[in-house]
């Protein structure tokens, strides 16, 4: 393994499906990064197993254990930094982070969001985007601040939405793509290449344009 090796803590709330295409990544080679801890909110998830099968350290911190936000996202910076990650990643993590939480990790945390934000920022995405009449519908990665689902975006993916699509198939579809945006987006950002300034996301020092980079334009 090269010494840039990219240290990554991932953070999830369930199933885990876009840490197993981290992980699937990093085992192929395709990522100069080492997936050094798995931190879940919840006890139980299916991300856990995915862990474990891979032999990742995991640590489960329920939320419900502390008193406040602030108390909780105290604790998760100390388990976080004790791993000397160089880039956190937000995996389904389903908790709102405090201020404080996002500035300690601004410009080395990303999120991915199912929807084409800024549109449908929080839950039932693919619900609301049905419910709208969408002809179209999508996810997209972005780095995280103080403002939910709304830091700078770097990498969307579209879909179509069918006249038969249900919200699970829709998110079905929309999955899929997520498998595809985040390994891209963090394999840009273990590459040195993707880089937060000024409250805009930069690749290859040129300034992204406000939607980010569509996966079909991409040519990375
Ligand atoms: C993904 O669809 C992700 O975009 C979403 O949670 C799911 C996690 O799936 N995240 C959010 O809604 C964050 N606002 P996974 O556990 O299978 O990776």
């Amino acid at each position: 393994m090269s010494s840039f090796t990219t240290r990554v803590v991932v953070m999830i709330s369930g199933s885990g499906s876009n840490l197993q295409a981290l992980i699937d990544a990093q085992e192929s080679n395709e990522l100069p990064i080492k997936i050094c801890a798995v931190i879940s909110n919840k006890d139980n998830v299916k991300g856990l197993e995915r862990a474990a099968n891979h032999n990742i350290p995991a640590f489960v911190i329920s939320h419900k254990a502390f008193p406040t936000r602030e108390d909780f996202d105290a604790r998760l910076m100390e388990i976080i930094d004790a791993q000397g990650p160089d880039l956190v990643v937000l995996a389904g993590f389903m908790r709102i982070l405090t201020p404080g939480f996002t500035e300690h990790y601004e410009g080395r945390m990303l999120n991915i969001h199912p929807s084409l934000l800024p549109k449908y920022q929080g839950l039932n995405t693919h619900q609301r985007a049905l419910d709208a009449g969408d002809k179209e519908h999508g996810v997209s990665v972005h780095f995280v601040t103080a403002e939910l689902d709304g830091g700078p975006l770097v990498l969307q993916a579209r879909v179509s939405i069918a006249a038969d699509d249900n919200a699970d198939t829709l998110a079905a579809k929309a999955l899929k793509q997520e498998h595809v945006i985040y390994p891209l987006a963090v394999k840009w950002f273990s590459e040195g290449r993707l880089q937060l300034q000024n409250n805009r996301s930069y690749l290859d020092n040129k300034e992204l344009p406000l939607e980010g980079i569509d996966l079909n334009d991409a040519e990375y």
